[in-house]
């Protein structure tokens, strides 16, 4: 499979794709949380195979059985200021976690977007993704981030109200945007 994938200039992606956070999620399994490095097309590959039908449907909201070139070029475009992405990886070097936002010029929003492996849901580590994405977020002048989920996506809906007063717009076609204010604190504490 051929993917150009355009670099970033070197010394912003130095910079920022160096730190690694070692997290011990709820079941004393261990990952490492990093930003995602510009192009780097495996790690975004291995984390996609990790996701059942249902989680990449939740994610992309269609049915994708493989990520095209074009989809992964834009995934791995991360320039680490418009477009950020984290993501957890295993000691095995196994992308289980990603997250990501990308900025709207001139609005103080970003889209955002998370998924988890299925084998490694319910651990915590969707919620540690967001509220670490979150922080840079806010980091980044960040004052809205928005996501497109399905309506019936009760479990991201509450993992976002952690980081936020949370508006959510009535739905279309079952998909409901929400829309997190993350100028203001949370009323549940980080976990
Ligand atoms: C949403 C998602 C990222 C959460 O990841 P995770 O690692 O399982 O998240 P956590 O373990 O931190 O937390 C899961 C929480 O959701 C709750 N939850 C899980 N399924 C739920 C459901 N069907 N209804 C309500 N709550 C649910 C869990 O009880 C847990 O809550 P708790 O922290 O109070 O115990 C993961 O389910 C996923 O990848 N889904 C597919 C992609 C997706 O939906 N992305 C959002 C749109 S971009």
């Amino acid at each position: 499979m051929a993917t150009t994938i355009p670099a970033a200039a070197p010394a912003v992606a130095a910079a920022v794709t160096t730190p690694q956070d070692r997290a011990v999620l709820r079941d004393g399994s261990a990952v490492l949380i990093r930003p995602l490095a510009t192009g780097d097309v495996k790690a975004i590959i291995t984390w996609f195979e990790g996701l059942g039908p249902q989680a990449r449907y939740e994610r992309f909201l269609a049915s994708i059985a493989r990520l095209n070139d074009r989809t992964l070029a834009q995934l791995a475009q991360v320039d680490h200021q418009e477009h950020e992405a984290l993501i957890a990886v295993t000691a095995e070097g196994t992308t289980v976690g990603l997250a990501q936002y990308i900025q709207l010029p001139q609005t103080g929003t970003a889209e955002l977007a998370v998924a988890v492996a299925d084998q490694w849901q319910g651990r915590g580590l969707g919620s540690l993704l967001l509220h670490k994405i979150a922080a840079r977020a806010r980091a980044a002048g960040i004052r809205w981030l928005t996501v497109e989920c399905l309506a019936s996506n009760t479990a991201i809906a509450r993992l976002l109200r952690r980081l936020g007063p949370v508006l959510i717009t009535p739905p279309a076609f079952g998909v409901i945007e929400l829309r997190i204010d993350l100028g203001q604190a949370s009323t549940t504490a980080a976990r």
